[in-house]
């Protein structure tokens, strides 16, 4: 069979790229521990203000010395906003929203997720350097998504 040589190259071409793209996922995967969420929890978005845990958002530090970080997201606000954690240790951050689909993103980390009415999204992560980060919402939820952020300050570890 007879391949043309232009489109020899250009076939070749694209599989470079293919395999360029696989790769680029399989180092974040790797490298940067950038993955999708498995955790799958749901809840009823309308008595999120009454519920147990999300009524009261906030930082939780568990006898086992890990720390839980339970935030709402919400038009145009995270609640508790400054977040303070501690650094070097694992923290488990669990979001959900009452209203529409936000995001939480943690800048220059990789701490993101999408936080979503009806389910409860979950993911640990250790912040290594101690400081302030800005939290945006990156997913457009209205108006003034534009102004929709926090502050996560991660402190120097005590012990
Ligand atoms: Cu909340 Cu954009």
């Amino acid at each position: 069979m007879n391949v043309d040589l232009y489109e020899r190259i250009w076939m070749g071409a694209a599989a470079a790229l293919i395999a360029v793209f696989l790769l680029a996922i399989v180092i974040a995967a790797g490298a940067y521990a950038i993955q999708p969420p498995s955790h799958v929890e749901i809840i009823d978005p309308a008595t999120i203000h009454d519920h147990p845990e999300f009524g009261a958002p906030g930082v939780e530090t568990r006898p086992d010395g890990s720390v839980v970080v339970t935030v709402v997201a919400e038009m145009f606000f995270f609640d508790p906003d400054p977040i303070e954690v501690p650094a070097g240790r694992p923290v488990t951050f669990r979001l959900t929203s009452p209203d529409v689909i936000h995001g939480f993103e943690v800048v220059g980390t990789n701490a993101n997720a999408m936080v979503i009415p009806g389910y409860v999204s979950e993911f640990t992560t250790t912040f290594a350097e101690p400081g302030e980060y800005m939290v945006v919402c990156h997913e457009y939820c209205g108006m003034l998504h534009h102004n929709m952020g926090a502050t996560l300050v991660v402190q120097e570890a005590t012990e």
